[in-house]
């Protein structure tokens, strides 16, 4: 009888072993907790006996209903109700109760407990399935030249720093899906240090990326250029306007007498020169100084233009 008893532990703990470098989830001590990352498979395993009679997968995951995948043995048949195709028995259930996630996504987080009838008597085992969504690792030089290390979408939120550091400002941002973007900016950061690093730790993995960000000066230097040279265009420009506007408006004045007193018929024209205009006004300025030239012939030598 002991030893049955003892082979029937030993067996049990040999097959929980298999069973878990198999399917490749880490196991919290004391808790059923596995983690998967998002868009891997991930199978969750049911305590095995020969002889089963049936099994339930009982799914309730965070987000949405239950489901149950179901399986009996003496009908051979299985059964699931508002189970996504993406749940299913890795293999026949018969033989491995296990279930297979595909494409793990983060609506599949929840409980997931696995509950078997054998003539032993009755085993379930809960899991509390949570999803890993690794973060994008970015690093970037902000507009005043200061190291930025930018953690975008983890799940959870990733922990960033940076190596070496002296002084670093650290802000979050949730979204909707449950991930977290972290950003952490190095402040008081001198020029000379060639490299910033920062280091990423997350449970689907750490990195590490580098950046320099010493191009700030020559950066400012160009912006400082970039602003001068525009206010001084802009200068020269209003000073040109300043320049030529009372020329224009005195020669405007003096000319339109001649302008509008034309030799030919103005009841043609008005129509057809209508969209015109701005040649037609070009023209007069012309003729103007024609005229205006003819006209300080004729006036006598004090009342001569200046021009
Ligand atoms: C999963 O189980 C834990 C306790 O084991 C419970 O606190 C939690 O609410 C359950 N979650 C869902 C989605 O049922
Ligand atoms: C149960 O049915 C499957 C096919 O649906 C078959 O492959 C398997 O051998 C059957 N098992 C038993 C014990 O009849
Ligand atoms: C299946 O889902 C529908 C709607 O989501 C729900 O009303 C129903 O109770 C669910 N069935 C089971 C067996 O959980
Ligand atoms: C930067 O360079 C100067 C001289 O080149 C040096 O005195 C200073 O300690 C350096 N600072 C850092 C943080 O390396
Ligand atoms: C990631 O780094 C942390 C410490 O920052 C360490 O505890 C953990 O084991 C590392 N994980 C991996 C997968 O290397």
């Amino acid at each position: 009888m002991k030893a049955g008893a003892d082979m029937k532990i030993a067996g049990k703990t040999v097959c929980v072993f298999v069973l878990l470098t198999i399917t490749k989830v880490t196991r919290t001590v004391g808790n059923n907790s596995v983690s998967a990352t998002v868009g891997s498979s991930s199978v969750l395993t049911c305590p095995t006996r020969s002889n089963i009679a049936m099994v339930t997968w009982k799914i309730s995951p965070k987000d949405g209903g239950p489901c149950t995948l179901g399986y009996r043995a003496d009908q051979n048949k299985t059964d699931r109700t508002n189970c996504s195709s993406s749940m299913n028995w890795k293999d026949i259930p018969d033989r491995d109760p296990t279930l297979e996630i595909r494409q793990v996504g983060i609506a599949h987080e929840g409980n997931y407990t696995c509950e078997v009838v054998a003539p032993e008597g009755n085993f379930h085992e809960t899991y509390h399935l949570t999803v890993l969504v690794p973060p994008r690792l970015t690093l970037y030089c902000d507009d005043h030249g200061n190291p930025v290390c930018k953690a975008a979408a983890g799940k959870p939120a990733a922990q960033i720093s940076w190596v070496l550091e002296s002084n670093s400002t650290r802000s979050e941002e949730g979204h909707d899906n449950g991930t977290v973007t972290v950003l952490r900016k190095f402040t008081a950061y001198s020029t000379n240090v060639s490299n910033a690093t920062c280091i990423m730790s997350h449970p689907s993995g750490n990195q590490s990326k580098s950046i320099a960000c010493h191009l700030s000066r020559t950066k400012s230097f160009f912006l400082y250029v970039f602003i001068i040279l525009f206010f001084l265009s802009i200068i020269t420009f209003m000073a040109v306007v300043y320049y030529f506007k009372p020329h224009s408006d005195r020669l405007c004045h003096k000319n339109k007498p001649p302008a509008t007193a034309p030799t030919d018929s103005p009841q043609d024209d008005t129509m057809e020169v209508e969209p015109y205009t701005t040649y037609v006004q070009k023209e007069n300025v012309i003729y103007n100084s024609v005229s205006d030239l003819t006209v300080g012939q004729n006036l006598p030598q004090g009342l001569l233009p200046a021009t």
